[in-house]
Parts: C-alpha cells; structure tokens; sequence
C-alpha cells in the first residue's frame, strides 16, 4: 500500500518535474500543490524539503506570506467576498451575512464538514461589475440575492466549478471611451515591426523623446529606465510585466490583459530588443487567473508566428520569450522589488533601494520592469512615432491614461482620455450625479471634493494609476476612509515596525472613533502617526497609509466630529464599556463605579 508521502509524491513529481526543481519557482509549485487539497499538506511540505533541497522555514514563511495559500485545512470550497468599498456599496456584506446563514457557517471559519469557508479578500478589480467573490480562485461577478442563494444550492449539492452556469463566471471590459490605445487597430506584431526597423538604441530615444512616463502610479520616465537597464554590465537581462493590479479601484490592466494581451507583448519584446534581454515575466495578479489559459494561448500564437524565440522574424541573435506566473493575493507584490522577490520563490517583501531593478533585479541581474499599460503605451509610441506621440496629453504627462471608473455612476467601466482631462469630464461622461467626492488613484491616492472637480488629471496635478471611484452626497465618507485603513493594515507586509505597528494603530483608532468612542485627541494623533510613517517606513504602502483619514478629514470633518465625543481624550480600552456586561449579568449597577466623563 503507497504510504502517505508517496500520495503526496504522486501529484507533486509531475509539477517539480514543469518547474525544473527550482525553488525560485517556488510560489508556482505551492499554488499547484495546494490545488490537490484545500491546503498545503504536512506531507507535502516534507516532500518538497526533499526535493527542494530548501529548509522548512522558507516554505512554510512563504506559504504563510501569501493570504491565497494555507497550511490549515480550508473548506472544499473556498469562497473570498471582494471587501472593496465599491462592493460594499453594492451590498456585498449583506450578501456575506446571507451566504453564511444559508450554509451554517462563521465568517473566517469552515464549516464543521469541512465543505465551505467564507471569508473576505482585498478588492479583486472586478469594481465595475461587483459585488464579486472568488470561489476556490475563479472570478464571479454581478453577485445578487438570487446568484448567491444559487451558488449556495450549488456549494451544498457539491457542484464541481465546471459545472456551474458559465455567466456565473462572465467579466466585462465595459470599455465605455476609446483613445490613442483602446481605439488602435494594429495588428499583432506590427509595433515590433516598427521597433525591428529603429534598433535597439533608436528604440530608446524614440521612447525618451515620446515623454512616454510609467502607468504604474510614480511617473517614472519609461526610456530613462530602459537606458539605464540596457547600460548596467550584464550579459543577462530580463524584462517584467506588472500585472498585480492590486490598488483598489483599479482594473484597467485586466481589460488590456482580456482584449489587447498583443499590444502587451509587442511592448515587452520591444523592451526586450531595447535593453538587450533574454527573458520576460509577466506576474499575474492571482485574481486574474483567469485570463492565465487564454494569456498562454496568446503568447503560443506568437510563438508559432516567431514573434517570440530564437532569432525573432528573422532577425539573429535576437532570442527572448515569456513566461507568466501568478501571484497568490498579496497587495504588497505590486511594489517593483516585492515583485521580483515574489517571482524568485520567496515572501513578497520590498527590497532596499538603491540598488534599483534596473541593475539589480530579477536574480540580481538588470531588469526593466513596468506596468501592463506603460508596455502598450511603448508599443503605441513606437508605431505612431515620438514626436506624434509626444504632442497628445500635456507637457509633463504625454499619451493617454486609461481610468478605471467604479462607484456612484449609472456606467462604470474603462475610459480612455488625454492626460490633462478634469475630473468633471469624466464624471459627465460616466453620468455621475450629485458627486461629493473621488477618490483618485485608489486608498494611496487623492480624495477630491467638489470644489476641486476642476483638477486635472496628469503628473502636474492629479498623479493616478488609473482608479477613479465616485461617491455621490449620500455615502458617508468617514466609512470610506475605514475601509481604506483596514486594508492597509491588512495588506502591510509586516517587515517594519512602524507599518505593521501604525497600520493597526490607525485601524484600530477609526474603528473606536466609530464605536463612538474617538475623541480630538485620536484626530491629533493620526496627524502624529502620519509624520512617522511617512519618515520611517521602508515603501510607499506605510508612506500613504494615513492618507484616506488625512484627506477625508480636510473635506468632510464633520463625518469625524459627528461621532467624537465631546471628551478631549479617551483611553483605547474602554474600562466601562467592558464592565457594563459583568453588572448587567450581576446585576450589580453601582452609580459611584462609573468613569466620569464630561458629558455625564
Ligand atoms: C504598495 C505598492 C503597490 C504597487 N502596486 C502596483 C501595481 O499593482 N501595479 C503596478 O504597475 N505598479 C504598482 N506599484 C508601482 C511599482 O512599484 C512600480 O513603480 C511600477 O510597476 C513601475 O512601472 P511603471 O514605470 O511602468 O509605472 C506599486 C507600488 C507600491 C509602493
Ligand atoms: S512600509 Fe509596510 S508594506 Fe512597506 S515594507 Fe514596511 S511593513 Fe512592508
């Protein structure tokens, strides 16, 4: 009889034997390992120590860094409620409290026959079609009563995923304005074409004369990078697409993905030919796995048309291809370094910088790595020509920039402008009424009010990485700013003190501020918080993380003060409230035993 290492052996022979027995691909393996049970077994994990050739402790950190893996039996079926603000606008925690009810289970637990957990992850970028949920990784959108009563029927009856209604698993690009990008009609190489006939070198200028700046939120100057990449001394380079897509609000690179996934590779392989490199990743946000099957069609077409592989359309010496890996549900693996370590098989933690990806990145080697739609700008910049290139948007911020538009608007989805349209532009076209306020470029970003709606888009104002959420005068912004906070302590990487620390802390202070409990000393104190975060942490997670409380308090301090009360500090712990159980069951109320406080 085949003891229980051998079983574990069975199905994870075949997936060491796919990633070369190489613990950089060890992310990969343990997302497949996982997929044979609910979670990574014992078992498995001595059988990987083995083969593997790494100690315990490096898998188990890694397994227990990624919030997709688990080393505790999970349910059979998993199911992951999108807890973005825009889903809980769309009611996704009524629909949470509804799935639990109906299949006798706690939120964050499993159910006793082990059949079902129900928990909440950080937005899936599916804000313009939610609420959304993942069951066991796969993506179901427009959740209503109806649907969730159904996948509970479904759940219950022990429905195999494939078998469930298709539409259940339907996402829309919704792309509702089209531009340079979105409105292209080139076809599939095109832009390589163009890229083949410049060079390597006149590739670069070309993308440093377009203004071409990345897409992935900070700006960077796309030709500057690939320059410095292509002159770092190194015979090995690579080139990494970031498609972690994990800033709330934001989806645009899921529709590039979906619909112009060429467009992406055309801007990799010139990046590729421009830096001189070898090998492409593209990281894959472990929400989109979906899109892992027909991304792997694509890149096979193009390597059967020799746009990927040895000596590229003919020319020689010209060798690179692509591999995608997935991420496992990790907001912090978008920050460039995170991402590289990811991609090495280890925990996502940003790296110290300098030095920099460009000399020192993937495996330590030179690395040019951008954002999905800073690839596509490249390939577009690159076809249409610098200087035409360089003469749309404004003069800092030169191209287009898609926007991901989701909250209060009768038509969320993709539009694409020149930089330098206002916030009200998009909020006409998307239809959006009785606005009080936007949050750009997600929880890290800009709350804008009304007074502000003149503000533009672009890198001289209002620097975005895409997200665009509408809040019309009857949401209460201090809930919003809440629900920004807890992700950031959710999604902080736990590395330094001060992050992990003050994430809690300004968690926990908004939390009591809406229990009733938050006093002006707790408004004071965040402002204090900012100031160490903002000096001590190690990346721009800790830096941004007082932002949501900071800006929401300038415009609509009355959503705070209405909940302060009027003491002017309050401990954390509060000491009456937890007696008030003990004298109810005693029955004891002594008038003299009560904390004073101003108002009583
Ligand atoms: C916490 C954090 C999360 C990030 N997430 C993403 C992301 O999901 N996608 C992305 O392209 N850039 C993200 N970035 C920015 C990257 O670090 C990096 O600047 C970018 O990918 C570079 O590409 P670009 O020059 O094309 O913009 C993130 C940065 C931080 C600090
Ligand atoms: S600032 Fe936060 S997220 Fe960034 S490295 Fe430190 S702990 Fe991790």
């Amino acid at each position: 009889m085949a003891s229980d290492i051998d079983l574990h052996a069975a199905y994870l022979d075949p997936i060491l034997d796919r990633y070369g027995y190489a613990a950089t691909n060890l992310l990969q393996i343990l997302r497949e390992a996982q997929e044979h049970h609910s979670y990574i077994h014992p078992d498995a994990i001595d059988h990987l120590i083995a083969k593997l050739q790494i100690p315990r402790a490096r898998i188990e950190g890694v397994a227990s860094f990624y919030s997709f893996l688990h080393l505790q039996p999970h349910g059979e079926y998993r199911v992951l409620f999108s807890d973005n603000i825009t889903d809980r606008m769309l009611g996704s925690v009524e629909l949470m409290q509804k799935m639990c009810q109906q299949l006798w289970v706690e939120p964050g637990k499993m159910s006793e026959d082990g059949l079902v957990s129900i928990g909440t992850t950080s937005c899936t970028g599916m804000c313009d079609q939610g609420p959304a949920m993942l069951v066991n990784g796969r993506a179901i959108t427009h959740l209503t009563h109806q649907r969730v009563q159904e996948i509970g029927q479904l759940i219950r009856n022990r429905t195999a995923l494939a078998d469930w209604p298709a539409e259940f698993f339907r996402v829309e690009d919704n792309i509702r304005r089209k531009g340079l990008l979105l409105g292209n009609t080139l076809a599939s190489g095109d832009a390589l074409c163009a890229a083949l006939v410049l060079g390597a070198q006149n590739i670069i200028e070309a993308i440093k004369t377009s203004g071409l700046r990345g897409r992935g939120g900070a700006g960077f100057p796309t030709g500057l990078k690939w320059e410095a990449c292509r002159n770092a001394p190194d015979s090995i380079r690579h080139v990494i697409c970031n498609a972690d897509e994990g800033e709330p609000g934001t989806f645009k690179d899921r529709v590039l993905l979906t619909s112009y996934a060429d467009l992406v590779f055309d801007g990799m392989t010139l990046c590729a030919l421009a830096v001189g490199a070898q090998h492409g990743y593209l990281y894959l946000r472990g929400e989109y796995q979906y899109l892992l099957e027909p991304l792997q069609a694509v890149l096979q077409s193009r390597r059967n048309a020799n746009l990927l592989g040895n000596n590229i359309l003919g020319h020689a010496g010209f060798n690179f291809d692509i591999a995608i890996h997935l991420g496992a549900g990790a907001y912090i693996c978008g920050e460039e370094s995170a991402l590289i370590e990811s991609l090495e098989g280890k925990r996502g933690v940003p790296r110290n910088r300098p030095p920099f990806p460009v000399t020192h990145g993937y495996l330590q080697q030179p690395t040019a790595l951008d954002n999905v739609e800073t690839f596509c700008q490249a390939a577009l910049a690159i076809q249409m020509g610098a200087e035409k290139y360089r003469a749309i948007g404004t003069a800092k911020s030169t191209g287009s920039k898609l926007i991901s538009v989701s909250g209060d608007c009768p038509r969320p989805g993709i539009y694409e402008y020149p930089f330098g349209v206002t916030v009200r532009e998009i909020l006409q076209d998307c239809g959006a009424v009785n606005t009080c306020a936007v949050q750009v470029s997600g929880p890290s970003g800009i709350c804008v009010a009304k007074s502000e709606f003149h503000r533009k888009l672009g890198f001289e104002d209002l620097p975005t990485a895409g997200a665009f959420m509408v809040f019309d005068d009857s949401r209460d912004m201090f809930e919003v700013a809440r629900n920004f906070v807890h992700f950031f302590a959710h999604e902080s990487c736990g590395f330094c003190t001060p992050c992990r620390v003050g994430t809690s802390m300004l968690k926990q202070t908004m939390d009591k501020i809406a229990e009733g409990h938050g006093t002006k000393y707790d408004l004071s104190e965040v402002e204090h918080l900012d100031q160490v975060l903002q000096t001590t942490s190690h990346c721009g997670l800790g830096r941004t993380a007082c932002n949501p409380v900071l800006h929401t308090l300038k415009h609509f301090r009355p959503a705070y003060e209405n909940r302060l009360k009027s003491l002017d500090f309050e401990p954390a712990f509060d000491l009456d409230g937890a007696l008030a159980r003990a004298r109810q069951m005693t029955g004891r109320d002594d008038a003299g035993a009560h904390i004073e406080t101003e108002e009583s």
